[in-house]
């Protein structure tokens, strides 16, 4: 929303404002009609303690629809560790200063009791048929049944038209575009590409927990995960998963967590080279006591 040309980010933590707020967007045709040739309602769900990573998330989303909404909320359901999430970084006043000149229209920030007014619990089952098995799903029981539950009730709230996700989370993607089609929620996925420190670290709110020394040692994850693509051209799978594996353990001050090449479709870890879409190196780590993820494709041209 622009006044006198400078552009407005409403925000709020009430449902009854967030309900006003698409009202308005739905409403009023000349308001979407202000950028002709874009997507409706742009999406971009968070759990704050934002960084670069996610504004390039929003950034996609200004860039490609009308209106872009961000929301942000520390998700109780989808943590299997409670000492993990009593300390998720939250800093909210800087969420704020960091979205508001994207270009995002709105930001909201639902409480616990606004989404789970019965108690926050895992209520509803899907068939991930099989996306869940192995990687993040076989590390942190029930998180993506946690992640599917508040994604699922987040678009029926919003019924936005395009939902953004990070390619940092390639499991968590995969997954939420399958419930989505399960679900026939009608919603484009827009998966954005990984955002990494100059180092070559994959942005996380994470890192903001990590010391001196982790943070110097978090670095040989994607190092490990760049050599490792570099040998794809003349190297098998099982090559490449090996070296990773090995770089990982022998990494100082790392602990592996999991190394998987899988298909970047159906996650399964890989004995050949797919011929019909990329595959997926996918590792864990720990750097002190911090939890560290990162990923990257293995296309055919990596290959060739
Ligand atoms: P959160 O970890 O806050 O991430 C929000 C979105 O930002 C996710 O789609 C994530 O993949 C993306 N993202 C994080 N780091 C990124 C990076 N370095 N580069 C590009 N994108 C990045 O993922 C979640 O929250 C939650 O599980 C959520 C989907 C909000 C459900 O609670």
């Amino acid at each position: 929303m622009a006044h006198d040309g400078i552009a407005y980010m409403e925000r709020f933590k009430d449902p009854e404002a967030l309900a006003q707020f698409l009202d308005k967007q739905r409403d009023n045709e000349g308001l979407m009609a202000a950028k002709p040739g874009l997507e409706g309602l742009g999406f971009v769900p968070t759990m704050g303690a934002l960084h670069a990573g996610h504004t390039s998330l929003v950034n996609c989303s200004v860039s490609q629809c009308q209106r872009t909404l961000v929301s942000i909320f520390v998700n109780p359901t989808q943590f299997d560790r409670a000492e993990d999430l009593a300390v998720y970084p939250r800093h909210e006043d800087d969420d704020l200063a960091l979205l508001a000149p994207t270009g995002c229209d709105a930001v909201w920030m639902p409480s616990v009791q606004d989404l789970y007014p019965g108690g926050a619990a895992v209520s509803e089952h899907w068939n991930f048929a099989g996306l869940d098995q192995g990687m993040e799903g076989e590390h942190r029981s029930g998180h993506f049944a946690g992640v599917a539950q508040v994604v699922v009730l987040l678009l029926r709230t919003i019924k936005p038209d395009v939902l953004y996700l990070g390619q940092k989370d390639y499991q968590q993607c995969r997954i939420l575009e399958h419930v989505i089609e399960q679900e026939g929620l009608p919603v484009r996925v827009q998966v954005c590409p990984i955002v990494r420190e100059s180092d070559g670290l994959a942005m996380s709110s994470r890192n903001l927990l990590l010391d001196a020394a982790p943070r110097q040692n978090a670095v040989a994850l994607s190092r490990t995960l760049f050599a490792a693509r570099a040998m794809a051209r003349t190297s098998s799978p099982q090559q490449v998963v090996a070296f990773a594996r090995r770089a990982l353990t022998d990494a100082h001050g790392l602990d592996l967590g999991y190394a998987e090449l899988v298909h970047s479709k159906t996650l399964e870890p890989l004995e050949s080279w797919p011929d019909d879409a990329p595959a997926v190196l996918c590792a864990a780590a720990w750097a002190g006591s911090v939890r560290l993820i990162d990923n990257v494709l293995v296309t055919q041209e990596d290959r060739a």
